[in-house]
């Protein structure tokens, strides 16, 4: 069964993308698949994203997708499609 996690909060450098980072690792390390969905338009999980591609160490069993929208969030997510409402 998936299960989702977010973290959401309106206030500036509250460790929103740091914790994320860390417990995505946790699962990671555990052999489960992650699905990151970077919903932050100035993107900081992509930055992080292509600093690991760019030092050949990508995480295992971590996939990542830019998705800053409610209906390209959607289309992420495994056996859903986007809404047409
Ligand atoms: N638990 C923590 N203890 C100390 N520093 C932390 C902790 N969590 C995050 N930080 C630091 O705080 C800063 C902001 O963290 P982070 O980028 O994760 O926040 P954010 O909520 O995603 O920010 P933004 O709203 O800008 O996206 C970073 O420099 C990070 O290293
Ligand atoms: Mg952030």
């Amino acid at each position: 069964m998936p299960r989702r996690i977010c973290a959401i909060s309106g206030k500036g450098g509250a460790g929103k993308t740091t914790v994320i980072i860390l417990v995505a690792g946790e699962y990671a390390i555990q052999g489960k698949k992650i699905l990151l969905i970077d919903a932050d338009p100035r993107q900081n999980l992509a930055e992080w994203w292509k600093r690991c591609e760019a030092k050949d160490n990508l995480p295992a069993n971590v996939e990542l997708h830019s998705a800053a929208t409610q209906r390209s969030i959607e289309t992420c997510l495994p056996n859903k499609t986007a809404s047409t409402t």
